[in-house]
Parts: structure tokens; C-alpha cells; sequence
């Protein structure tokens, strides 16, 4: 049987074309705009509302410390790298950092890719100049290409399609490997193995190890390890073109409520979430648990009434609070925030995005260094233990590709090194080894708890 939505709540779904909205491209063509938002409107749902809430419920659980969310994938993906090979080697990375993880936390890590729809990024500014020459700038593939070109900078409604479709083939590859064998837990175990038994990665052969004791034991005590073939994976991007989640929001036929069907977790990025803005308006009423991104201008009072528009009932798993204060500041301004939140009591979940407030230009490139990143993470850990509260997961840029965006780890990418292979086209990713080192190190902290 299916519920009827309310004609209230469907029309609730357009107020923020009424309103003035931040972060979205000049389109020239509005007929051609509505066109493309038709036929988005007409093709099938990427995910499925069911899905959205087994990732709520999990959410909660990882907000009372009862997981651990591991959220991982590009800054900006795009339409050129969605091979089968970088799929592949992204959720390959993701899937050795979450056995780790598990095994540091003694708890499910629920794993989210920043992928099939992380196309659309916030920019400083609405254009570019270079040699006197002025054009949009870039906002992802969803909006415009990258290629400083007329052309190709002018905002093309006909990407929103391309977007759509690109993620369609990433989420099915998505779906094949985590439950086609490709994610069985000896296989990714046995790939970490190849990764400690480097030398130059020793120090993390002994957790290593004892996962590897952890895994005949349960084999010895007749716990089916070959069984252990399918994970759950969801997919997540920033909300932020609005013209793109609109049509592919839909009414849940179970429950006549609206579910916004491109990803299974949409989070509101640092530069839109105004409390009265379009985007929060827009958030409030579809029904995916929703993230939000908190910066370090950030207040108590604004977490509050954060919670306020998207949670007053206090459902669990419903807000993720993504923290990215810098590893200069989270242990002198996350504490205020956590306090007043914990005060309120609605639950949320907290997890650390120890990348995008540790952002530095060197040698001519955005990078950050592993340290910083690592610090921010510590930090993280250290005020929420102090303040006796959850730190629930990380939020991270990675690729599972030999990339040289990020500087340190042990390999020391240095200044220099930078120039190797810099390939992203915004900001700078974890490579494989680096977010693995970040697996064994957060390991070790969520066991010395
Ligand atoms: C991002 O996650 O890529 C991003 C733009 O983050 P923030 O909104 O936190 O700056
Ligand atoms: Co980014």
C-alpha cells in the first residue's frame, strides 16, 4: 500500500526557488534549465529511501559510540575519472582502512563514499582571471568543465544528465564490488598485509598482525570468514546545487515522506549552511540523515539552531556534525560547541573532517601536511574524551591512487614532490599509502581508549 504525501509537504519542496540562494551558477539558458530538470524528474531514483534509513540508524549508533563512520572519497570527482579502475582502487582503500578501523574500534565502521554525485564544489569566488581574461569559475563537472576556456567555463544544464548517468555506472560498480566477493574480509586483509609487510610501513605490522590472529581465531571458533563477502556501502555528497536534488528528490512511497534519491546522505557544506539560507530550508524537509559542516567561526547558539531547523524532534543519526576547525584550533574552539550541543541533548553524531581547515599553498600548490591532518584528528579525539563525549568518525579527501597531493606521511612528500603527480583538480587527497597510515595511526587511538 502506499501513503499519499501531503500537498503541503510537496509544495514545501520548492520555497527556496523563492529564496535567494548562494553557490549556484548563472545558467544563460532557463528553458534549457527546465528541460533537463524534467527529464531529471522522470529517471529512476539513484537509492532507495530504505537504504537512507538503515544509514540513519547506523549514524545513531555511531553517535552513542556504538560505531565508527569512515567518510572517504574526492574532493571533487569527475566525469573523466569515473574508469573502472578508479572506482575500484577508491573503494579498495576505503575497504582496507574500515578493517582496520573495526578492528581499532572493536565496532562496525559504517562506510560512505564521497562518490557517484560529489560534483558540485563551492567557490571563493564567481569567476576567474588570468592574463586579463575573465570567465566563471570552475563549480565541478555537474556545472562546467575545468579547462580555461569560454566555452567550456560557460554553466551547461546538460551536465546535470551527465552527472546523473555518471553516477548511476559509479553506484553500480559500487554495488558489484561490495557484494560480488571483491570486499570479502580475507581479501582486503590480505591486501593490507602486502602494505605492512613494506618495510618502510613496520611500525604498523603489529596491529596488523594481531588482526591477522583475530581472523584465524574467529575461523578456529567456526565463525564462516569466507562468508564475510558483502559490506554495506553508501554513497554521499555536498547538497549544493539545487536545480540537481530537486528532481531527484522523491516521495517515499512507504511513508508519503520526501527523500532526497541522489546519495543515501547529503551534508551541507561550510560556505551554505546559514541558518535561515535556501540550502538549510531545503535540507529540513527531505528525510536522509544530513550532514553538516562546521568551521571554525562556528557558535554553540548556531549549532543549536542548526538542530533547531534539521533535527527538533531529536532523532538519532538524523545530524552528523562534520567538524574542520584546523589543527591549530579544534582543542581551543571544539570544546564550546560540543558542550553547549551535549547540554541540549538531542543526540548527534560527531565526526572530524581533518582536512579542509589544514589547507596550504607550497610551491605553487594547494596541499596540507599529513601532520596537521593527523593533529587535527588527535585533537578531535582528546576534547571529545575530555568533555566525555563520542568522537564517531573522520570525513576524508583520499584517492586510492599514488598521487602526490598531501605533504609527509612516511613516504615524506616534500615541497618538491608535489610536482610528481598532482592530479586533482580542487583539493588535495590522501593517497592510498597516506590514508592507510591514517587507518593503523586513528587505530591506535580508538584502542587506547
Ligand atoms: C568539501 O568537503 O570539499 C568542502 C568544500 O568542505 P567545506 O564546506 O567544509 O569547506
Ligand atoms: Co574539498
Amino acid at each position: 500500500m502506499s501513503v499519499e504525501p501531503d500537498p503541503d509537504v510537496v509544495a514545501g519542496l520548492d520555497l527556496w526557488q523563492q529564496m535567494a540562494v548562494p553557490q549556484q551558477p548563472q545558467w544563460p539558458d532557463a528553458d534549457e534549465l527546465a528541460g533537463v530538470r524534467t527529464r531529471l524528474a522522470s529517471l529512476p531514483p539513484l537509492v532507495f529511501a530504505g537504504e537512507a534509513d538503515a544509514l540513519r540508524a547506523m549514524l545513531g549508533a555511531a553517535g552513542r559510540g556504538e560505531a565508527f563512520v569512515l567518510q572517504g572519497g574526492d574532493c571533487a570527482e569527475t566525469f573523466a575519472e569515473a574508469t573502472a579502475d578508479n572506482i575500484r582502487n577508491k573503494i579498495k582503500v576505503i575497504l582496507q582502512m574500515a578493517v582496520v578501523l573495526t578492528y581499532g574500534a572493536s565496532m562496525p565502521v559504517v562506510k560512505i563514499g564521497r562518490m557517484a554525485g560529489q560534483y558540485a564544489k563551492p567557490r571563493s569566488s564567481d569567476s576567474e582571471t588570468r592574463d586579463g581574461v575573465t570567465l566563471p569559475a570552475f563549480r565541478g563537472d555537474i556545472i562546467n568543465g575545468y579547462e580555461f576556456e569560454e566555452s567550456v567555463r560557460r554553466p551547461n544544464p546538460q551536465r546535470l544528465l551527465d552527472a546523473y548517468h555518471t553516477s548511476a555506472s559509479t553506484l553500480n560498480l559500487i554495488r558489484a564490488f561490495t557484494t560480488g566477493g571483491f570486499a570479502s574480509l580475507l581479501r582486503v586483509h590480505e591486501w593490507n598485509k602486502g602494505f605492512t609487510a613494506n618495510p618502510a610501513y613496520a611500525r604498523y605490522e603489529e596491529i596488523a598482525a594481531e588482526i591477522d590472529r583475530a581472523i584465524r581465531f574467529m575461523a578456529a571458533c567456526g565463525a564462516d570468514v569466507e562468508a564475510l563477502r558483502t559490506v554495506d556501502f553508501y554513497s554521499s555528497h555536498e547538497g549544493l546545487l539545487l536545480d540537481y536534488e530537486r528532481p531527484l528528490t522523491r516521495i517515499d512511497s512507504r511513508t508519503g515522506l520526501p527523500y532526497d534519491c541522489s546519495a543515501h546522505f547529503l551534508w551541507i557544506g561550510e560556505r551554505t549552511r546559514q541558518v535561515d539560507g535556501a540550502h538549510m530550508d531545503y535540507f529540513a524537509r527531505v528525510h536522509n540523515p544530513l550532514g553538516v559542516k562546521l568551521g571554525p567561526t562556528v557558535t554553540g547558539d548556531e549549532a543549536l539552531r542548526v538542530l533547531d531547523r534539521l533535527n527538533p524532534t531529536g532523532e538519532p543519526g538524523r545530524v552528523t556534525f562534520i567538524t574542520r576547525m584546523g589543527a591549530g584550533k579544534v582543542r581551543d574552539l571544539l570544546p564550546a560547541v560540543v558542550e553547549k550541543v551535549a547540554a541540549d541533548g538531542r543526540p548527534v553524531t560527531w565526526i572530524c573532517d581533518p582536512m579542509h581547515g589544514n589547507t596550504i599553498t607550497a610551491n605553487g600548490y594547494k596541499t596540507r601536511r599529513f601532520s596537521d591532518v593527523m593533529d587535527e584528528v588527535a585533537g578531535f579525539f582528546e576534547v571529545h574524551r575530555a568533555l566525555g563525549t563520542i568522537p564517531g568518525g573522520l570525513h576524508v579527501e583520499l584517492t586510492g591512487d599514488d598521487v602526490t597531493e598531501v605533504l609527509g606521511g612516511t613516504e615524506e612528500i616534500d615541497e618538491a614532490g608535489l610536482a610528481l603527480r598532482y592530479e586533482t583538480t580542487v583539493d588535495p587527497r590522501l593517497n592510498h599509502q597516506q590514508g592507510l597510515e591514517m587507518a593503523f595511526q586513528v587505530a591506535e587511538l580508538l584502542r587506547a581508549h
